[in-house]
Formats: C-alpha cells, structure tokens, sequence
C-alpha cells in the first residue's frame, strides 16, 4: 500500500483530495490483463457483447476491451444511481439505454464497482428481461461486505475496503476520473 506521499507526486494536482494509493496504475494494468485472456478463453467460439456502464466504467472498458482477443462487440449503457453524493439512494435511473438487441447475445456488463449493489441488481433484471442467452457481470472493483443485495459476479478485478475511491473513471462529483490509479478521497463531499 503506498502513502498521500506517492499520491502527491503522481497526481499532484489532485493530491489535496488524496489519500492512499488503492491500486496503483501497474497493478490496474497486470490485473486487467489477466481479466482479459480470461474472458479471451472463456468466451472462445461465442464473442460477448460487452455493455459498459457510464461514465465509471469507460477507463476500465477501454483497457479491458484490447486485452480482449476476440471479435467482440461494445454497447454503453448509462446509469443515474448517486447524484453527487457517495451513498447510494437505491433508486435507479437509466439515463442512456443500449443501441442494440439482446435476444440470444451473450452479453457480458462491465461496471467500475459494486458497493451495495443495488445498481447491478437493477440492471441484471432490467437486461436479464431482453431475452439474452447469457448474462454476467465483470467489475474492476467490489466493495467486500457492503453489499444489500446478494450479487452473482463472474469477474472480480480487485476486493476493497468500504472506503470512498475516486480515479481510472470513479470520480466525485466528476472529478478525478482522469486519474491513472485508484485512491481513496479524503476531500469534502
Ligand atoms: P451501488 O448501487 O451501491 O452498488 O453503487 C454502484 C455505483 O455507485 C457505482 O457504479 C459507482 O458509480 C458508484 N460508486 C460506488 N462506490 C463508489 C466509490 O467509492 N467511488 C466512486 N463511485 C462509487
Ligand atoms: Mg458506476
């Protein structure tokens, strides 16, 4: 785990909001890398459909999508679940729905992070009722014990605490998405 010292050289502009490094930038890249020929292998001879989830998930997408080795093909969909504040409201918005038809796609949603969950639990019904033959989640991060609604996660990049984290597309408020690691955020809210 680094120290606001590492934080303050990496991303100095931001370092005031900073606190720890979470993932640093080479651990996000080794990991997503491996997520990659994992769902390279597991997908062979049936290419997904990956649905990212704005806006905090396009980082993770980018990458994820060219360690994939497989024609897939790429749909965003866009969620309103926090509005400016880091709790959850439980009600779910869909602010930007898919471009394309599900019916029989194996379709495979990318999500920045679950916390309690309820925003995935919405969207897995919300794209489970579009008829595909598949369905199952990768997320970059997964808030461990925080979660309200039991989740069914076939990929896992990273375990955290229940901290607040901004960077590499989690942001506060917008910022910070710009960010090449994951910190947590000790700025106002
Ligand atoms: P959930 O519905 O509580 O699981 O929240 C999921 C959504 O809340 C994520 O897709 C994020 O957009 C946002 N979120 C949850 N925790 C964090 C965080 O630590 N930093 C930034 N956004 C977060
Ligand atoms: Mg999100």
């Amino acid at each position: 785990m680094n120290s606001p010292a590492d934080a303050a050289v990496d991303a100095h502009w931001a370092a005031h909001d900073l606190g720890e490094v979470v993932v640093s930038a080479s651990d996000l890249a080794q990991r997503v890398s491996e997520l990659g020929a994992q769902i390279t292998r597991d997908y062979a001879g049936r290419p997904p459909l990956l649905v990212g989830v704005l806006k905090g998930a396009v980082n993770f997408m980018s990458d994820l999508m060219r360690a994939i080795e497989l024609p897939v093909e790429v749909d965003f969909m866009a969620v309103s679940s926090y509005g400016a504040a880091t709790k959850t409201s439980g009600v779910v918005r869909i602010v930007k729905d898919l471009d394309v038809d599900l019916v029989g796609r194996d379709v495979l949603v990318i999500e920045d992070v679950v916390d309690s969950g309820l925003t995935l639990n919405y969207l897995r019904q919300y794209l489970g009722a579009r008829e595909p033959r598949s369905l199952e989640v990768c997320t970059l991060l997964l808030k461990e014990g925080e979660q309200r609604v039991e989740q069914d996660l076939r990929y896992v990049g990273f375990s955290i605490g229940p901290s607040f984290v901004v960077g590499y597309g989690l942001d506060v408020a917008e910022r910070y998405r710009n960010l090449d690691a994951i910190y947590t955020y000790v700025g106002a809210i």
